[in-house]
Order: structure tokens, then C-alpha cells, then sequence
């Protein structure tokens, strides 16, 4: 199961007429996959994203979560299929500042009611997958950028969540701690088998990903671009 999305077509009111941001979309995006949506400023990615993420309801067309095809569900059963199913990091890490790094990540399991003891051990086991297991009882601001966005991408991980929608997670860092927030995130991908969609305007290290999907003025393009040799080594698949 997967991630997909059928000729959707959103409009923004726009004064007496309607920006249309995508025009009918359409993407596939499987589970252990790492899809990058790039293109310039304005062109559509983060409607995408939020569309991916059923918090905006397009126009037309069809977002269907692992399965589940989201179209004529309450607003209720969307956050709870959000809550199940949907990761999504944002591109600040909106952290609680008294928080720990494993209690942000705590937090998302108390909400999703699990036990205490196994949501401490499910965040020390993501924390150490990132490479913050030193750093798990440190607060946000006993963080660098690059490992404050890694626990945002841990954080987004706490529910398994089968889709993973991530809007720039690198702009705020500098060249080599983004490449290796991209790497990361393509790890995690194939590791715990996540549908990923990962938003980008920087196109430089896009060479971990599955495939590019370009977007302009709210219409898709897709080409593989990654050889077989520069992906990292797949793990089975779930
Ligand atoms: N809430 C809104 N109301 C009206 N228009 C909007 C709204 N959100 C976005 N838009 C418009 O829709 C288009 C696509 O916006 P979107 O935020 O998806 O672009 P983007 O590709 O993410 O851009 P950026 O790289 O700057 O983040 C833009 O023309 C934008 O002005
Ligand atoms: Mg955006």
C-alpha cells in the first residue's frame, strides 16, 4: 500500500476569479519509496504536500492513505487517519521548548494512547536511529539546527506512520548537514518502509531520492533521476 494521489486539481480564491495552484495531479508513491516534488517558489509543492496530508480538500480528485480513500470522510476520521497513518515533518521544527528530545517525541504516543514504558522505548529506538541517542535528554535550545530537525523527523516517525510528507527540511541548514538530513530520511524510508514525499527547492542533493517530480505552475512532471548505484542499499520491505 502506498501513497496516491488522482488527478487532483485545487483553486485559492484570488479576487473575483481562482488561482488554480494544481492542475490535476496526479502521483504514485509506494511504500519503501522517496519521492522529491522540486520546483520553483509558488509552484504548488506545499498545496501538494497539504493535500497529501488531507488537511486541504481538493477541488477534484481522489488522496488515497494505504488504502484508504479519503474522499466523503468526516473531519474526525481524517485526523484519525492522520494520527495513524500520516508523519509529517514541517519545514521549522516546531519543538516544545521544556521538552526533552525523547519527551517530544513521548508526547505523539500519549496522544495516540499507548503505554509509557513501550513509547520510551520506541523513542529511544528512533532517537538512536537518527544519531541522538547521546542527546536524548537535551532540550531544544542543547540542540544545533541539523540534530533539531533530526528529532522532527523522529518525532514523525513515533506513530509508524506508512506515509511521510516532509515540506524543505533543509532550508535552514547549511549544504553538508542538509545532504545528510536527505540521507537520513532516505535510510529511514526503505528502513521502516514509508511511502515519503520530501518537498524541496534545492535540487543539489537530491541524489538519494527515487525519483524527482518536477512541478510548475501547479502541473507534474515525473523522471527518474537517481542511477541504481548512488541509491542506498534498500532494506527488505515490510
Ligand atoms: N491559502 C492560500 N490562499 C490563496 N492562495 C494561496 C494560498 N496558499 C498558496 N497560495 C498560492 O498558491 C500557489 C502555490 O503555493 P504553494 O505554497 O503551494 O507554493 P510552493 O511551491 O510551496 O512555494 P514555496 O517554494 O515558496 O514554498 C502560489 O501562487 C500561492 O500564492
Ligand atoms: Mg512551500
Amino acid at each position: 500500500m502506498s501513497l496516491n494521489l488522482t488527478g487532483i486539481t485545487l483553486t485559492y480564491p484570488d479576487g473575483d476569479s481562482r488561482l488554480t495552484a494544481l492542475d490535476d495531479v496526479t502521483l504514485d508513491v509506494p511504500r519503501g519509496s522517496l519521492t522529491a516534488v522540486a520546483g520553483p517558489s509558488g509552484s504548488g509543492k506545499s498545496s501538494l504536500l497539504a493535500v497529501a496530508a488531507t488537511l486541504i480538500t481538493p477541488d477534484s480528485g481522489t488522496v488515497t492513505v494505504d488504502g484508504t480513500v479519503t474522499t466523503g470522510l468526516s473531519r474526525g476520521e481524517l485526523t484519525d487517519l492522520r494520527r495513524r497513518k500520516i508523519g509529517i515533518v514541517f519545514q521549522q521544527p516546531n519543538l516544545l521548548p521544556s521538552l526533552t528530545a525523547a519527551e517530544q517525541l513521548q508526547v505523539m504516543a500519549r496522544i495516540d494512547g499507548r503505554s509509557p514504558a513501550k513509547a520510551r522505548g520506541r523513542a529511544m529506538d528512533l532517537l538512536d536511529a537518527v544519531g541522538l541517542a547521546p542527546q536524548a535528554g537535551r532540550r531544544p535550545h542543547q540542540l544545533s539546527g541539523g540534530q533539531r530537525q533530526r528529532v522532527n523527523i523522529a518525532r514523525a516517525l513515533m506513530n509508524e506512520p506508512t506515509v511521510l510528507l516532509v515540506d524543505e527540511p533543509t532550508s535552514a541548514l547549511d549544504h553538508e548537514r542538509g545532504a545528510a538530513v536527505i540521507a537520513l530520511l532516505a535510510r529511514l524510508t526503505y528502513q521502516r518502509a514509508t511511502a515519503t514525499v520530501l518537498v524541496t527547492h534545492d535540487a543539489t542533493h537530491l541524489t538519494a531520492v527515487d525519483r524527482i517530480a518536477e512541478v510548475h505552475d501547479g502541473r507534474l512532471g515525473a523522471r527518474v533521476v537517481s542511477p541504481p548505484g548512488l541509491r542506498p542499499a534498500r532494506s527488505p520491505v515490510r
